[in-house]
């Protein structure tokens, strides 16, 4: 069995003479001594690139990072600082972006069943657009609208109907959706006519969403192609096509680079005749590859015959996809980066149950042991974000890495941010 592949590292890891693995020109034994483990590490120029060759591949104002793959003070900033506007999916992300100093004009606001103190929110702060995801939220907006005059400028979201291949958790764009307005039924065409004699709304353009962790380009031709036959003769300045390109998470996967999947899409919207402003709104692409996540090897156990289950230090707290969606992982030790994984183990974490899996079968050198560091490569998007407290662990930190310089930017929770809500 191989060695892990070092593509799927982020962009600055490099392999020491000794071996052993250094990203950002900081060694990961050292950030683990210094942070603890688990500890999620940010290689902070990957990010900047990724951002700058969405922004190359679509132009500036039209890439609006999906927050909900990774959301912290620092990384809003660092989106917003290199031309990315911000989609926000809840008032939680759209508080979160402007703590960061990022201007309410630069968010657009989404969600499926947004509140009506979420829209007052985002409408008070000023944001650039709303998507407007249903005939309710279109009420509640009117109702916004007689109490304080305000007309924000909105998206409809349509659901186009195009199947993308991939978990159907994280599949929207299929008939059978909560998401959005039906394009089969008439329900867009009603919500554009609707929006369009609105005076509590200006209705500016429309927006779609496939899904999330799509391979297959032609899936984003397909959406385009459906979106621009009933955009084009509305005319409408915009047109966001969503977000959901892939990334590869184990060796052996490939998925288009962020700027194949802007001639894709812009290819597509040029032959088809739109000559609205194309966005999109890509969260995974520009965040998933530059982290890993370092956890400590805790406890080995070999069954005869059965198998061998590895424990870290974290688990499906910080790292749900695995039980969610049955993403695979490579894991490899950062001590011997290039070794052969010549044995092959059950990794799991430390939550009370048996579904709290990491990877079902790891590829690991055969000496690995207690005490080593174990590294987790592509959990930079739907990680940190999905964490979750059970079993009262405390969520890991976030450092983000550039030039040997190692920064933190989320500490880790201590038992006493556990309690700051318990009010009992
Ligand atoms: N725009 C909208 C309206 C979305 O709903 C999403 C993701 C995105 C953009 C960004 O998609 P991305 O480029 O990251 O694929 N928790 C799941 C992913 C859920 C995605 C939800 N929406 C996972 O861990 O795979």
């Amino acid at each position: 069995m191989t060695a892990v592949s070092l593509g799927l590292l982020p962009d600055n890891a490099t392999v020491a003479a000794d071996g052993s693995l250094d990203v950002a020109g900081c060694r990961v034994a050292d950030l683990a001594a210094e942070f603890g483990t688990p500890v999620f590490v940010y290689d902070e120029a990957h990010l900047r690139a990724r951002c700058r060759e969405a922004v190359g591949a679509f132009g500036r104002d039209r890439v609006i990072y999906a927050t909900k793959a990774f959301l912290c003070k620092a990384m809003a900033r660092l989106a917003y600082d290199e031309g990315l506007l911000l989609d926000v999916a809840s008032g939680g992300e759209l508080a979160v972006a402007l703590a960061a100093g990022v201007p309410a004009g630069a968010c657009t606001l989404h969600g499926n069943n947004k509140s009506v103190a979420e829209l007052r929110a985002a409408i008070e702060a000023g944001v650039r657009h709303i998507v407007v995801d249903s005939f309710d939220e279109l009420d509640r907006l009117d109702g916004l609208h007689a109490g304080s005059g305000a007309t924000p400028s909105v998206l409809l979201r349509i659901t186009p109907g195009v199947s993308a291949h991939t978990h159907e958790f994280i599949a929207t764009g299929q008939d059978d959706s909560k998401f959005g307005f039906n394009l089969g039924n008439g329900d867009a065409l009603r919500a554009v006519d609707r929006a369009r004699r609105s005076a509590a709304v200006e209705l500016v353009g429309l927006h779609c969403h496939i899904g999330s962790n799509v391979f297959d380009a032609s899936s984003f031709a397909k959406a385009a192609a459906v979106m621009a036959d009933f955009a084009v003769p509305l005319d409408l300045p915009e047109l966001v096509l969503g977000g959901g390109l892939g990334v590869p998470y184990v060796g052996g996967e490939e998925a288009p680079t962020i700027t194949q999947w802007g001639n894709v899409l812009l290819d597509a919207c040029a032959a088809l005749g739109v000559r609205s402003n194309v966005g999109v709104e890509p969260g995974r692409a520009i965040v998933a590859s530059a982290a890993m996540t370092i956890y400590t090897v805790g406890t080995v156990k070999h069954i005869p015959d059965v198998r061998t289950y590895i424990a870290v230090d974290g688990g499906m707290s910080d790292n749900p996809r695995p039980v969610l969606y049955g993403s695979g992982y490579e894991s490899f030790l950062p001590r011997a980066v290039t070794a052969e994984r010549d044995m092959t183990a059950r990794l799991v974490g430390k939550h009370c149950e048996s579904g709290d899996v990491l990877s079902f079968a790891a590829k690991l050198p055969g000496d690995v042991a207690v005490g080593d560091l174990l590294a987790m490569p592509v959990t930079g998007a739907y990680g940190h974000s999905m964490g979750s407290n059970y079993n009262k662990i405390t969520r890991p930190p976030v450092v983000f890495v550039r030039d040997g310089d190692a920064r933190l930017v989320v500490r880790r929770e201590t038992h006493d941010d556990l309690m700051i809500t318990d009010v009992g």
